[in-house]
């Protein structure tokens, strides 16, 4: 089969584009043909060599994938009887996703409903799950409590919006200058262009007394920042580290450190006397709680059903111009989700 490989750590020119032996579903997994990628901030990570456990090279990046399946190995198919061949699917694939197959543990592979088209399935498991997660599961999020969503034109930007508004939360949203627009197109409340404006002081002007939830993936000294917005049963969401990502997309020891330095200590007796919370939420070890995104990604696919979400795709690329979406991303360009099409 054609497969992305990153041949060794670094900017998006370390792609290829090879032929790789097909994988073989061992017990417990199914071989899925894959039909689009969704292409995730992780990917740039991994190929870059800073996501944590990311193989060494020659390795396949990427999460998550929409296709149908092809083979299931003798041993799950009685534990899976719905993922028989044919079957169309999500899956979370660690590290092997830009590829024209990829063999994923059944308990991570999802029935697709029918009327949801593969390049758009492939946008929702991992920006709808973290999102669904972090506001609902974790953060116990009630109609009328207060949202900041970082990068909220970007995946999961997009996902915790409309989720947002489907439950009457009020949303306060940062992108760059040329997004601020599509936050308003998109009904983020309160949009703020972190390059013109310091997000804090914005978010303490409209709600002096503090708000209930700031989601957080840029780490260093934004998650500071973020839990200054909080007011009393206000949550931090840790999900992410896009700090350490340079624009050019090369690995840099020095932004890497800087980042870490900046990144606050939070003191349980801090948190106690301020009656606020730090949650961190990591979809990648969620390893024993698949039954629980499993229900998770029920109740989505019940909400895409009901008009309530629907990811926005901003571009679409052949899985052999990877290196094209990853500079995309690099540059802060992408509106919405970046798939990749494998025909
Ligand atoms: N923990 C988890 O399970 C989990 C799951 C999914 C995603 N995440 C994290 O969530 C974040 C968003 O992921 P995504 O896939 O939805 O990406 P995305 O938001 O679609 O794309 C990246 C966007 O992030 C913003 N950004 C902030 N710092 C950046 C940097 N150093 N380099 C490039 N862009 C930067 C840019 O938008 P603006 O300039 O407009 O802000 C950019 O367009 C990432 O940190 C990712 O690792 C975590």
């Amino acid at each position: 089969m054609r497969a992305m490989v990153v041949r060794r750590y670094g900017p998006p020119e370390v792609f290829e584009y090879s032929e790789v032996p097909d994988p073989q579903p061992a017990a417990g997994q199914v071989l899925v043909r894959v039909r689009a990628v969704g292409v995730n901030f992780a990917d740039l990570l991994q190929r870059m060599g800073i996501y944590p456990g990311t193989p060494k090279p020659p390795f396949i990046p990427g999460f998550e994938v929409a296709g149908i399946v092809e083979q299931v190995s003798s041993s799950t198919q009685p534990a899976a009887p719905d993922l028989a061949p044919g079957a169309r699917v999500v899956a979370l694939a660690m590290f092997s996703a830009y590829a024209e197959r990829v063999a994923v543990p059944a308990h991570l592979v999802f029935r697709l409903p029918d009327d949801v088209p593969f390049a758009e399935a492939a946008a929702i498991p991992v920006n709808y799950l973290t999102a669904y997660h972090s506001m609902f599961q974790m953060g116990n999020l009630q109609p009328g409590d207060r949202i900041l969503i970082h990068g909220a034109a970007g995946g999961v930007g997009i996902a915790v919006v409309q989720l947002a508004r489907a439950r009457q939360l009020e949303i306060f949203g940062t992108a760059g200058s040329s997004k601020q627009d599509f936050l308003r197109q998109i009904g983020v409340d309160h949009p703020m262009d972190y390059t013109r404006e310091d997000f804090q002081q914005a978010v303490r002007r409209i709600a002096p007394d503090g708000i209930e939830m700031v989601m957080d993936p840029i780490g260093g000294k934004s998650f500071a920042k973020s839990c200054d917005c909080l007011g009393p049963t206000g949550r931090l969401v840790v999900y992410g580290f896009s700090a350490a990502a340079g624009p050019e997309g090369k690995r840099s020891l020095w932004r890497g450190v800087k980042a870490l330095a900046q990144t606050p200590r939070f003191h349980p007796l801090v948190l106690m006397r301020r009656n606020i919370s730090v949650i961190g939420v990591n979809l990648g070890r969620m390893k024993g709680r698949e039954a629980l995104l499993r229900r998770q990604l029920e109740e989505i696919f019940r909400m895409y059903a009901a008009g309530q979400v629907k990811p926005v795709i901003g571009k679409t690329l052949p899985l052999e111009q990877a290196a094209e979406a990853h500079r995309y991303i690099h540059a802060r360009q992408n509106i919405g989700k970046v798939v990749l099409t494998v025909v």
